[in-house]
């Protein structure tokens, strides 16, 4: 046992969260995973349908009676002009025939209903529901918690995380600037905010009441010992569970992840039109010759889907989204109960090593 207020709280044994990531790692093994050795799973489905939401919930469960989480994205409905997104789209077919696939005449579907997804989180009873991208209404978050869950939010800064708690939340992500996938940002005010861990999470631990989970290049049981003296009641580790055995992630990301270096991500907004960190690839490094403006997110996420899955179905990277955090270069293919294991036994050594530092 590791006890926190947070782990008390979710009634887990130890605070190590693994990250919802949606696009696919988090599979229902992987969340169950995580679970079954004591930490808390969680299922990002922020791209997933209502239908494909309670299929997971429903293999989650076959897979542990254990608590673990559901993460959505909080809609968002940009202003793009229509030109904007037609421009952007005749551009992108340039990238369309590297990958082989026709050009696109049409704009596809955004997003899936946030409503639907909601639904379906309610009606699974799941523990932790945790949300990203913003502040869900008032009546989302009351649902939730009346259904007895227990609602997590993502911060970016000081400010985001004042205004999770005032809405409600029973816990606080301090996502920092290391993290890998999308910036959880929603304040006009931040949408550049770069925070470090080291240094977003104290300062939000002083400005909330709620639990704070520390979550960005936290990787080993170093970053779980380090967030917990920062003030952290958790850590929240996305990188070090994505090349796990259970992560569905391509195999062609995984290999990325377990080949490449502290400087080998950048942040952008290429892919999907809100920034996010991931291994540098032609594509980023292509698109910043486009005079034009990136339509926002979640328009040029559907844009630039086809390609991504037409570089996927035939494993080229160059093409694919290789969301990863600042810490991969300590990514290991493990075992997620390996991974929870080793960061715990490795967490234990050093508070007890700590313990001599006085002498
Ligand atoms: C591939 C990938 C997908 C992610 N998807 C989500 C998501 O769906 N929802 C969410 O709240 N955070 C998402 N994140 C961010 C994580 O919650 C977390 O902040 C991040 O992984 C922490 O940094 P680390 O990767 O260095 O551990 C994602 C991260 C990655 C790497």
């Amino acid at each position: 046992m590791m006890n926190t207020e947070l782990t008390r709280k979710l009634n887990i044994e130890y605070p190590i969260l693994q990250a919802p990531m949606a696009g696919g790692p988090t599979t229902p093994d992987l969340v169950a995973a995580v679970s079954n050795a004591g930490g808390l799973g969680s299922l990002g489905a922020g791209y997933l349908s209502a239908e494909q939401i309670r299929n997971a919930i429903r293999e989650i469960k076959q897979r542990t009676d254990r608590p673990f989480g559901v993460n959505l994205f909080v809609p968002e409905q940009p202003s793009t002009p229509e030109d904007t997104i037609a421009n952007m789209n005749d551009y992108l077919n340039k990238y369309r025939m590297e990958v082989g696939i026709a050009p696109s005449t049409s704009i596809p579907k955004f997003v899936e209903s946030f409503e639907e997804q909601v639904q379906a989180v309610l009606e699974g009873y799941v523990s932790v529901f945790s949300f990203t991208f913003g502040i869900p209404s008032h009546d989302v978050i009351q649902s939730m918690k009346q259904q007895g869950m227990f609602v997590v939010g993502t911060a970016t800064t000081v400010d985001e995380a004042i205004a999770l708690e005032a809405a409600g939340v029973d816990a606080v992500v301090a996502q920092g600037s290391e993290a890998g996938g999308h910036r959880g940002s929603f304040l006009p005010s931040t949408a550049d905010a770069l925070i470090g861990t080291m240094a977003l999470v104290p300062q939000v631990v002083d400005h909330v009441s709620v639990p704070v989970i520390a979550s960005g290049g936290i990787m080993d049981g170093r970053g779980l010992v380090a967030s917990l003296a920062l003030g952290a009641s958790a850590v929240q580790m996305g990188t070090a569970f994505l090349a796990s055995i259970e992560s569905g992630a391509h195999a062609v990301h995984k290999q990325k992840i377990l080949s490449s270096k502290e400087d080998s991500t950048e942040v952008t907004n290429f892919y999907s039109g809100k920034a996010a960190r991931g291994i540098l690839t032609d594509f980023m490094k292509n698109m910043h010759f486009y005079e034009g403006t990136i339509p926002a997110y979640p328009i040029q996420n559907a844009l630039t889907r086809d390609i991504r899955q037409a570089a996927s179905k035939v494993g080229n990277p160059e093409y694919m989204s290789l969301w990863a955090g600042q810490g991969l270069r300590l990514s290991q293919d493990q075992s997620a109960s390996e991974i929870v294991k080793q960061t715990l036994d490795q967490a234990y050594l050093l508070i007890k090593s700590m313990g001599n530092l006085r002498e």
